[in-house]
């Protein structure tokens, strides 16, 4: 939990930004810092883990934690994985995807570098305006020879328009995967993120709502490709000394899924605190100029792990500026994604940088402030005052910083 010894700032000259004043919070508060669950559960499963001697290759608990997690999620099968880039190689593998896969550019680089690292080659593609995830439009104006797959992002733990890519992918036989990194518990319209397409894949990342310390999540309704995932995370072994296939080693041990098992647990409390924090920030940041607090999903519920606004011009404050008066008084809000995945090397500089005027201008106007356990109420009612007293002196804040 974030302590907050110091007063808050009444004016300009107390931002410490601009004077020697101590910073509004003394501990840091992070977008995703982790979440943990209860302690003493944490430290009986690992006592446990240490009695069987029993550390990784499909151990009880990784048994466990995939049961509990296709049951959360409703899906037939669950597969755990040591973090979600490899779990998104494995998919694009198992799926036998060879080629240019449709991604969108507004994302974590490392759902692109997923694909690279194992010899595809992204083509992307630019997000809706006010959802932030793939644009249908502009998929179906890339769709072009050689095409293999579509990877739609559930942004923000924000559900992609997942029946429209559908319609999309069917009608071009393609196959489409979702990178769920940021989307455990969310759902649209009344169905859990996690079987949609032919392949989801979730993150249990320290950052993540549900963190197994690193960690990873495939999921899908299909028999057949469950089995290859399987294979696929273990060098493709099928008996003590028996090999079927390429695989490669993506498994998850023993102490990672006691971390994911006990946070797990703690999800309804996780997502009930987001939705606190969520509410103190929409309620304080709702009627600024210029500021939009990036509204939830009307068809379906995220997870709230992410709180974020999106700064116009028309703001007195400008995003830069507000994310630097934040981080002086130790609140480290994050301008994901900047920039987005076409402005950077690599990609940059294979060709032409694509023109995604939607991608290019969020990574210019979007801020994350800080949620989660780390976060208490009034800790979260004063960044919300420290907010609006940069708001309300944005342009005075703004000279100051040009000066
Ligand atoms: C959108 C997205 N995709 C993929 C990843 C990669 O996840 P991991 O760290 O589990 O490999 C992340 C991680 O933060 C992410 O945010």
């Amino acid at each position: 939990m974030s302590t907050n010894l110091n007063l808050p700032k009444q004016d300009l000259a107390s931002l410490s930004l601009f004077s020697n004043t101590p910073p509004l919070f003394e501990n840091p508060l992070h977008v995703g810092r982790p979440n943990i669950g209860k302690r003493d559960a944490l430290l009986a499963r690992l006592s446990d883990v240490l009695d069987r001697r029993w550390l990784t290759n499909d151990g009880p608990l990784v048994r466990e934690l995939e049961s509990r997690c296709a049951e959360f999620i409703g899906v037939k099968h669950c597969v755990a994985v040591a973090n979600a880039t490899l779990g998104l190689q494995i998919a694009a593998r198992v799926l036998e995807v060879k080629g240019k896969v449709l991604v969108p550019a507004f994302t974590f680089i490392g759902t692109v570098h997923a694909l690279s690292w194992i010899g595809l080659e992204p083509v992307f593609c630019d997000v809706l305006a006010g959802e932030h995830t793939l644009d249908p439009e502009d998929v179906l104006r890339k769709i072009e020879p050689g095409l293999a797959a579509i990877l739609g992002v559930h942004l923000w733990g924000r559900p992609c328009r997942v029946e429209t890519l559908q319609k999309i992918a069917d009608t071009h036989s393609l196959p489409l995967i979702f990178d769920a990194a940021h989307a455990l518990g969310s759902s649209l319209n009344g169905k859990r993120v996690g079987h949609f397409g032919r392949v989801e894949v979730f993150s249990l990342h320290a950052t993540k709502i549900i963190n197994g310390l690193e960690g990873g999540l495939v999921t899908t309704n299909d028999d057949l490709i469950a089995e290859k995932i399987r294979l696929a995370r273990n060098y493709g072994f099928v008996g003590v000394d028996q090999v079927a296939s390429l695989g490669i080693n993506a498994k998850m041990n023993e102490f990672c899924a006691a971390m994911a098992l006990t946070n797990l647990e703690a999800y309804p409390e996780f997502q009930a605190h987001n939705t606190k924090i969520h509410d103190i920030y929409t309620e304080g940041l709702s009627d600024l100029e210029g500021i939009l607090v990036v509204p939830q999903p009307e068809e379906g519920l995220t997870n709230l792990h992410y709180f974020v606004l999106d700064i116009a011009e028309q703001s007195p404050v400008s995003r830069d500026n507000l994310y630097a008066a934040l981080w002086a008084e130790n609140v480290y809000a994050r301008r994901y994604f900047r920039p987005g995945c076409h402005r950077s090397p690599p990609y940059s500089e294979i060709g032409a940088v694509p023109d995604l005027p939607v991608t290019d201008a969020l990574s210019a106007r979007l801020l994350q402030l800080p949620t989660g356990q780390q976060m208490t109420e009034q800790s979260a009612r004063d960044v919300v005052q420290l907010v609006r007293l940069c708001h309300s002196r944005g342009q005075e804040l703004g000279a100051r910083l040009a000066g």
